[in-house]
C-alpha cells in the first residue's frame, strides 16, 4: 500500500467530500497506531458505504483523511473549493464558520451537565436551543441533505416535544462518539425527523401503545413502520443522502444480530443507525412507550453502567455508544458514590 509523509499531504474532513461517491483523486487515511498515511481509496473508485464506515471508524480513533499535495488542484477544482475553504491549507484562525461554531461549542456548552439537568427537570429546551444555534451555522452549499437538516431545524425545532427530543439526543450522541462532521450531523438530523414517518400509515394506537403490552400480532404489524418509512421517503422524492436512508432503515438493527429487518450485526450496521436506535429507544422509554411508565433517562443509563437488565430496556447498541451514554452521567454517579 502506497505511503506518504505528513508533509506530502493536506488534511480534509468528510464534509469536504460532500455527497459525491467517485473522485478523480486518491484518498489517504492516517492510521494513528502506525503513525503513517496510507493510500485507502484510489482515484475513480466508488466510496461505498462500507468504505465510508471504515473511514468514520478511523476518524473516531483519532485518524485523519488527506489528499496528496500533488493532487491539490484536482481536488479543489473538482470539488469547487478554494484554499480558504480547507482549514489545513490556511491559517486555522481564519477557518470556516463551522470551525468557529465548533470552538463555541467547546467553550460555552457542556453537554454532559446540560443533559443531566434536562433529564432531572424534564425540560430539553436548552439542549434543543443549543442544537438550533449550532445547526444554524451549517453551510447551505455543501449538500442537499445538510441544507434540508438546517431547514428542518429552523422550521420545526421551536418546542420541547417528543420528536425534537429524539432529534436532539441523536444529534448530541453522534457528536459524543466523534461523528461530528457536518455531513454526519446533517444525516442524523434528517433521518431522526423521518425515521418514524411510516407510522402515519398505521393505526394510531401504534403510536401510543407501550411495546411490552403489544400482542404478537400488533408487534409484528408495528415492525412494518420501517418499510413504510422507506416507501414514503422514496415516493415523496425528497432528496436525501443514501446514508440518511440507511439510518432510517437500520435504526432497529442491534449489534448482537437480534434486531430487524435484516438481523445485521456489529460493524455491518451503519454507526449512526445505532445512534438513532439508542437515542430514540431512551426517549421512547422515558415517554412511557416501552413499559407504560414515564421515567427519567439517567436511572436507565445507570442500569447500563451497572451491567444490569430491565424488562424492555435494550442494550445492544455497541460498546462505544454505551460507554458514551455512561459518560453522560459519570459525574452524578461519582457524586452518589462519595
Ligand atoms: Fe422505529
Amino acid at each position: 500500500m502506497k505511503e506518504l509523509n505528513e508533509s506530502e499531504l493536506f488534511e480534509i474532513s468528510l464534509d469536504h467530500l460532500k455527497d459525491i461517491d467517485v473522485f478523480p483523486f486518491h484518498l489517504y487515511v492516517f492510521n494513528p497506531n502506525k503513525k503513517s498515511y496510507n493510500l485507502y481509496l484510489e482515484a475513480n473508485t466508488p466510496l461505498t458505504d462500507q468504505k465510508l464506515t471504515f473511514i468514520q471508524y478511523i476518524l473516531q480513533r483519532k485518524g485523519k483523511v488527506a489528499i496528496s499535495n500533488g493532487q491539490k488542484q484536482t481536488f479543489l477544482s473538482h470539488m469547487n473549493y478554494e484554499d480558504k475553504d480547507i482549514p489545513s491549507l490556511t491559517c486555522p484562525q481564519l477557518g470556516s464558520s463551522e470551525v468557529k461554531a465548533e470552538a463555541k461549542i467547546v467553550i460555552d456548552f457542556d453537554f454532559e451537565d446540560e443533559f443531566v439537568s434536562a433529564d432531572k427537570e424534564n425540560d430539553y429546551s436548552r439542549l434543543i436551543s443549543q442544537m438550533k444555534t449550532e445547526v444554524s451555522g451549517f453551510s447551505q452549499k455543501m449538500s442537499h441533505t445538510i441544507s434540508l437538516a438546517r431547514y428542518l431545524i429552523e422550521n420545526l425545532c421551536d418546542e420541547d416535544n417528543f420528536t425534537n427530543r429524539v432529534v436532539c439526543l441523536s444529534y448530541f450522541l453522534a457528536k459524543e462518539i466523534e461523528l461530528k462532521d457536518t455531513a454526519s450531523l446533517g444525516d442524523i438530523i434528517v433521518s431522526s425527523y423521518f425515521y418514524h414517518i411510516g407510522f402515519t400509515q398505521l393505526d394510531l394506537k401504534h403510536c401510543s401503545t407501550p411495546s411490552l403490552t403489544m400482542g404478537e400480532r400488533m408487534g409484528h404489524e408495528n415492525k412494518k413502520h420501517l418499510g413504510l418509512s422507506q416507501h414514503l421517503i422514496r415516493k415523496s422524492g425528497v432528496d436525501i443522502s443514501s446514508r440518511a436512508k440507511k439510518i432510517v432503515n437500520e435504526h432497529h438493527e442491534r449489534v448482537d444480530g437480534n434486531g430487524y429487518p435484516n438481523h445485521k450485526s456489529k460493524y455491518n450496521i451503519e454507526p449512526l443507525a445505532l445512534v438513532l436506535g439508542a437515542a430514540s429507544h431512551l426517549i421512547e422509554f422515558s415517554s412511557g412507550l416501552i413499559d407504560g411508565n414515564k421515567q427519567r433517562i439517567l436511572p436507565l443509563i445507570k442500569i447500563y453502567e451497572k451491567g444490569e437488565r430491565k424488562p424492555g430496556l435494550e442494550t445492544e447498541f455497541g460498546e462505544h455508544i454505551i460507554e458514551n451514554l455512561v459518560n453522560f452521567v459519570k459525574k452524578e454517579i461519582k457524586t452518589e458514590a462519595a
